[in-house]
């Protein structure tokens, strides 16, 4: 199944938990890790993507299961953290993608909204590592977790007043984590993309004056494609990246440093 690649990087043996896996830049990941030999567990909520998505890693020869799963009830993560390890015995690299923001009016945004933001990207990472971190710990240490989210961590994001608040506080939550778990040799790590053309941007990317101006303030003269952050997935998922933790990656065409 492993493409020839180093074998620095080679996940053969390993499990790996990739929320909101069934689309967008989590499925390019579950793809990504697969094809890098990692059997890949999708926790997202809905059954028949889900399906989809691991029917697609097994069209490319690799193992995969799902669990439904909604990130923001504790329950149901716990639930799946549990079907995960009964079907595939256990969990080297939990990724805490599933995420989702709306854009609103800053003044008007009631607390209702601004807490379901909130719960799914904050809650659910929280959740999602706090549950694989205790069973890599009861199994003897060693791991990888990785968050999605987003270079809003360092803008100020107009009309995404919780998203950006979710993203940042996800920053400061996987720093914690890094410093509380490196004893375990357990690396916490975030990812940061920058304008990637998943379903949630079709807007952006339709309207052609938006995506003009976007365009204009991006090096790499493109949005970013999803299988675009495949290859950052693998690193932090494999042996590659066993003295980097802690970090902030950005994948994201050079948009922040221009
Ligand atoms: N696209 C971008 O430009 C961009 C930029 C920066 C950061 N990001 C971050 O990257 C991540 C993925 O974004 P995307 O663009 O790939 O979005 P997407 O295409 O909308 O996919 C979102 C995924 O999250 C899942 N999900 C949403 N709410 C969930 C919940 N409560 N429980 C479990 N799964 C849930 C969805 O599956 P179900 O609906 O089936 O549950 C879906 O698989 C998000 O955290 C997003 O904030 C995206």
């Amino acid at each position: 199944m492993s493409e020839r690649i180093p074998s620095i990087f080679d996940l053969e043996g390993r499990v790996a938990v990739v929320t909101g896996g069934n689309r967008g830049i989590g499925l390019a990941m579950a793809l990504g890790l697969a094809r890098a030999g990692a059997t890949v567990s999708v926790w997202s909520r809905d059954e028949s993507k889900n399906a989809q998505a691991v029917e697609a890693i097994a069209a490319l020869g690799g193992r995969a299961g799902s669990v439904r799963c909604d990130v923001s009830s504790e329950d149901s993560v716990v639930e799946a953290c549990a079907r995960t390890i009964e079907q595939f015995g256990r969990i080297d690299v939990g990724i805490a993608n599933a995420g989702f923001g709306v854009y609103h009016d800053p003044i008007e945004l009631s607390l209702e909204r601004w807490q379901r933001v909130l719960s799914t990207n904050l809650d659910g990472t929280f959740l999602t590592f706090r549950e694989i971190a205790k069973h890599m710990i009861e199994r003897g240490g060693s791991g990888k977790l990785i968050a999605v989210s987003s270079m809003v961590e360092l803008f100020g994001a107009p009309k995404q007043l919780n998203y950006a608040a979710s993203k940042g506080a996800i920053g400061a939550l996987v720093r914690s984590y890094a410093v509380e778990l490196a004893r375990h040799d357990i690396q916490v790590n975030s990812i940061q993309p920058g304008w990637i053309s998943t379903e949630v941007l079709e807007p952006i990317v339709d309207d052609e004056k938006t995506s003009n101006v976007l365009l204009a303030r991006t090096p790499a003269r493109r949005f970013g494609e999803p299988r675009d952050l495949e290859g950052i997935a693998i690193y932090l998922a494999s042996e590659a990246s066993r003295y980097h933790t802690g970090d902030s990656i950005r994948i994201d065409g050079g948009y922040s440093v221009f």
